[in-house]
């Protein structure tokens, strides 16, 4: 696991999105996996500045997202369908077949969570996938006790999340309590892992996902196990880890590193 601690949002959303661009640049009908929530929005931001300034192109860009909230029409505002399309998709060339978000209104939740997987499998798998991490140290939505081993499926959200994600509708009582969720197991197969996070309210599940044990009461802990697994994190989310003078260490003698 690289751990890289940038000093604002801003550094961190750009070095994710030279991360994608690399991945890109190798690989132009790549598959990115996608994360939702406050914090890729500003990588996603930097991508489409890319893509209309420095014309980076997604046509043979395929997309997986990682959830979906279970109840939630594509077009409820919190839905992330809809937040995929305003923040991001509408916004590039990915061809709209080529998108692939979990259905939250599916009338078979567990065929479509099969086709789901199998789906990632025939696009070649998964060659980036982005991640975000809840405050109790969630990926996607794998809860605490969330089997390091699991694949897509529907998740009851912890109360912790529904708290978190209160801010996003009108009242705590219209949180969905059910997702439908990528597994740890689906996100550890993708080829590489980003993980970005920043704040305060994140210190203590960053410290736990790269020092802790690993554990399911962590999911993001599993990173631990993955090859090729960046974690970006601001001065405020990077407060806790005790081997932090190593991190910046390691970071600073990389040849071509942006020196701070
Ligand atoms: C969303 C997702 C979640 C979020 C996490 C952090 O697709 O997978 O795991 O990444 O809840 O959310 P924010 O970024 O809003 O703090």
């Amino acid at each position: 696991m690289e751990v890289i601690i940038q000093k604002d949002y801003e550094q961190i959303s750009k070095i994710a999105a030279e991360m994608v661009v690399e991945v890109l640049n190798a690989k132009p009908n790549a598959v990115l996996g996608m994360a939702t929530g406050s914090t890729p929005l500003g990588l996603y931001q930097e991508l489409v500045r890319l893509h209309k300034e420095n014309n980076l192109d997604f046509s043979r860009v395929t997309t997986f997202n990682l959830d979906e909230y279970v109840g939630l029409p594509v077009d409820h505002e919190q839905s992330y369908h809809y937040f995929m399309y305003e923040n991001f998709f509408k916004h590039v060339n990915i061809p709209p077949h080529n998108i692939n978000i979990p259905s939250g209104t599916t009338s078979n939740y567990q065929a479509f969570c099969a086709w789901y997987e199998k789906r990632i499998n025939e696009c070649g798998g998964i060659d980036v996938q982005i991640l975000g991490v809840g405050g109790d140290g969630h990926i996607a939505f794998n809860e605490p006790t969330s089997s390091m081993t699991s694949r897509t499926r529907l998740k009851t959200l912890a109360k912790q999340t529904i708290d978190d994600n209160a801010r996003f509708f009108d009242k705590r009582a219209d949180v969905p309590v059910y997702a439908i969720t990528m597994g740890v197991g689906t996100i550890l197969d993708a080829r590489k892992l980003i993980l970005l996070a920043t704040g305060k309210s994140k210190a203590w599940a960053v410290t736990q996902t790269v020092e802790g044990p690993i554990s399911s009461m962590v999911t993001a802990s599993a990173l631990q196990m993955h090859q090729d697994a960046k974690v970006i994190v601001d001065e405020d989310a990077a407060s806790e880890l005790k081997m932090r003078e190593y991190y910046e260490f390691i970071y600073q003698a990389k040849p071509g590193a942006p020196k701070r």
